[in-house]
């Protein structure tokens, strides 16, 4: 029994996990030892599904509780893979892990009364502890995982910068010779994530255009060249981000959210997350679902126009398609190019924009689009009451903020925002926003909208002067202490 579709046709159909076509009408099955970036029949994006009936599934996920006894099993040590029995389509022997998925869940009161939840209720999922910094690395192990069962070692991605550090380390951190080519907009990602992948020794190829113009490039490089596609549109990566949920569910004691909250670029999250819940409920594992809130930059809000604008739904399987084809028709007539400071994010064609609707309908799914203003104010919320992050994972703070100025999130909802990348991955950013050269920060950020850094934490110059030192934290303690009371 695949859940995610009620026929699977093609000679793999009989095997435990295969490939499946998410078009309805197509069901196409390929087995696991095959390389596809999308479906040989139709085009259409693939699924990883599994024939659950003969799979060992546990009974609770409390299960997988026995799996902490035993760190020293990478296999269990990984974030990732002590789920393995919910993406069970490699042999132990061939996985490639490099101890992935030690991330936090993090219950966040300051910026919950940021975000106008009661107390206890905002949680923050922190995947930027990741070894590459960001959640990339739950994806990246399942996909390289693949790469091995089908003996590939040249490996791509096009990237905003987050997918191209991951793959550089998997890369430079495992014994196994995979070469890293990527492919990126030139002056379009940010610093920490070109560093990683210039240190890490990745063939980093900058196109002269933006994350769009990459993506659709590296597709047709890893076709021609059959080098090995690492982007989200690789069925195997979505499977390792499932297990992202699952260890949200794991630190809230197994009992599911209200809200999940997530920023939306390519889409794959958001597509990984409702594939875990779709499974999860059709296996008996949980009995409520959370709703699904993906939030996009204004400056990128292809989804947010399409489903909240326009209707599109995913309609069994057969979502609209004259809606999307209309919407790109004019986003080229008009040469509307993405632009946010969320630089993650900043994605006008979201390639798994299907699965992601399939998630919106399993998760009673709202999407919304914040400001750049919005954006860099959440972010410093973020920074001053948590453990920090990039632009694009604010994103999911603003949103969930929005939603709870509408009542669509009530106060006492328990809401998981889910922080995508580390605080370190664009401190371009972060110093525009609290610096003081005002040039900078109409540079960076006025030239974006963003108007005012409300939460600014401004750095404070002082003459090199014991008195003058001394006078200064004195009166900069006075005034801390005062807005620490009001
Ligand atoms: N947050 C961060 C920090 C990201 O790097 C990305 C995507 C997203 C959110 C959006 O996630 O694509 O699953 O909807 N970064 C990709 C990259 C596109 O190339 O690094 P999504």
């Amino acid at each position: 029994m695949s859940v995610l579709t009620t026929t699977a046709r093609g000679p793999a159909a009989t095997d435990l996990a295969y490939q499946q076509c998410i078009n309805q009408a197509c069901a196409a099955t390929f087995a696991v030892g095959e390389t596809h970036f999308a479906c040989p029949n139709c085009g259409d994006l693939l699924d990883v599904a599994y024939d659950w009936d003969r799979l060992p599934v546990p009974r609770s996920l409390r299960a997988f509780e026995a799996k902490w006894a035993d760190r020293l099993d990478p296999l269990n040590f990984s974030g990732v893979w002590r789920f393995r029995d919910l993406l069970p389509f490699a042999p132990p022997e061939s996985v490639v892990t490099i101890g992935e998925g030690q991330t936090l869940l993090q219950t966040a009161d300051k910026v919950g009364q940021y975000v106008g939840m009661n107390a206890g209720r905002l949680k923050l999922q922190y995947e930027g502890m990741n070894p590459s910094g960001s959640f990339k690395d739950n994806g990246m192990t399942a996909a390289f995982t693949h790469a091995r069962m089908v003996n590939a070692q040249r490996v791509a991605c096009a990237s905003t910068g987050n997918t191209s550090a991951a793959l550089a380390v998997y890369c430079s951190a495992t014994p196994f010779g995979f070469k890293a080519i990527i492919f990126i907009g030139s002056g379009k990602i940010a610093y920490g994530k070109l560093a990683q992948a210039l240190d890490h020794g990745a063939l980093t190829v900058q196109i002269v255009g933006d994350f769009d113009d990459a993506m659709q490039r590296v597709r047709q490089v890893a076709d021609r060249l059959g080098i090995y596609l690492m982007n989200s549109v690789n069925p195997f990566r979505l499977e390792g981000q499932k297990t992202i949920m699952y260890r949200v569910l794991e630190a809230m004691a197994w009992e599911p959210p209200d809200w999940v909250v997530v920023p939306g670029g390519n889409l794959g999250n958001s597509s990984a997350f409702g594939k875990a819940f779709i499974e999860l409920k059709q296996l008996g594992l949980i009995d409520r679902v959370p709703r699904l809130a993906v939030i996009n930059a204004a400056g990128a809000r292809t989804l947010d126009a399409l489903v909240e604008g326009q209707g599109l739904r995913w309609n069994d399987g057969a979502p609209d398609a004259s809606l999307t084809d209309a919407y790109y028709a004019r986003l080229d007539a008009e040469k509307v190019k993405a632009s946010t400071i969320a630089s993650a994010i900043e994605i006008n064609r979201p390639v798994n924009l299907k699965k992601c609707l399939r998630a919106l309908a399993f998760c009673d799914g709202v999407v919304r689009q914040v400001s750049d203003q919005e954006i860099m104010d959440a972010k410093a919320r973020v920074g001053s009451g948590g453990l920090g992050c990039e632009p694009a994972s604010a994103a999911s703070v603003a949103g969930a903020k929005r939603l709870r100025e509408e009542g669509v999130i009530a106060p006492s909802d328990r809401v998981v925002c889910i922080l995508t990348g580390h605080q370190l991955k664009d401190p371009t950013a972060t110093v525009a926003y609290h610096g003081t050269d005002q040039d900078n920060f109409d540079k960076v950020l006025g030239s974006r909208g963003v108007r005012r850094a409300g939460f600014a934490n401004r750095p404070v110059v002082v003459a090199n002067d014991l008195d003058d030192i001394i006078r200064t934290i004195a009166l900069y303690s006075e005034s801390a202490s005062g807005a620490a009371e009001s």
